[in-house]
């Protein structure tokens, strides 16, 4: 079961999210459909619901996780969605931080790597480059050496992302800057993004 985007919405009032993580999950959700739409135009079969959905409640438990710094917040998001029996999105949700070896090796593309990708390009609301991200990602985490690597692995992985994802569109990854002014109603957007079509984005080009 995969929920719509009012269910989504739902969810994350109830779960008191904080207006600015919504507004930074809409905009991880407009780039990930708007790749999904695109992606499936060059001929994978991601299910455009299920990363729109894994993209508005990706950060579901992120605010828990600033007050207290020993939670997870993917973890517990995932956990949170599986016992709604949300299980499909519940993946995305873990996966949007740390992508397994397995999907980002496999030649195929995975709803998680959208949502992934999507998220490493959105610092809070705006949409910035993967060097951009990962700079102040260090900045703002990076205390000790330990964090410094891990971090430094999760750029690798991110540009390796970008890399498969470009590799089967036909724009570069600098087009999503656009995104930075995007006028329509968020809501509205996704909506139509689920038809799946690339006229829906027309007005970015
Ligand atoms: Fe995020």
């Amino acid at each position: 079961m995969i929920p719509s985007i009012k269910e989504c919405y739902k969810l994350l009032e109830k779960q008191k999210v904080p207006s600015h993580i919504i507004r930074h999950s809409e905009k991880v959700a407009l780039i990930s459909s708007f790749l999904t739409c695109f992606l499936n135009l060059s001929g994978t079969k991601l299910d455009i619901k299920l990363v729109t959905a894994g993209a508005l409640l990706h950060d579901i438990k992120k605010y828990e996780s600033i007050i207290d710094r020993s939670i997870n917040h993917a973890e517990e998001g995932y956990k949170f969605l599986l016992k709604l029996g949300l299980e499909r999105v519940a993946l995305v949700v873990r996966y949007h931080v740390v992508l397994p070896e397995k999907v980002f090796k496999s030649s195929e593309v995975f709803e998680e790597e959208v949502v992934f990708y999507a998220d490493k390009r959105v610092k809070h609301e705006e949409v910035v480059s993967l060097e951009e991200r990962f700079k102040d990602l260090r900045k703002r985490y990076g205390i000790n050496e330990n964090i410094l690597k891990r971090l430094n692995k999760l750029e690798e992985v991110s540009f390796l992302v970008e890399e498969k994802l470009f590799s089967r569109l036909n724009f570069k990854p600098e087009v999503l800057l656009r995104f930075n002014s995007f006028k329509k109603e968020v809501k509205d957007a996704l909506e139509e993004g689920l038809k799946n079509c690339p006229s829906c984005w027309r007005d970015l080009f």
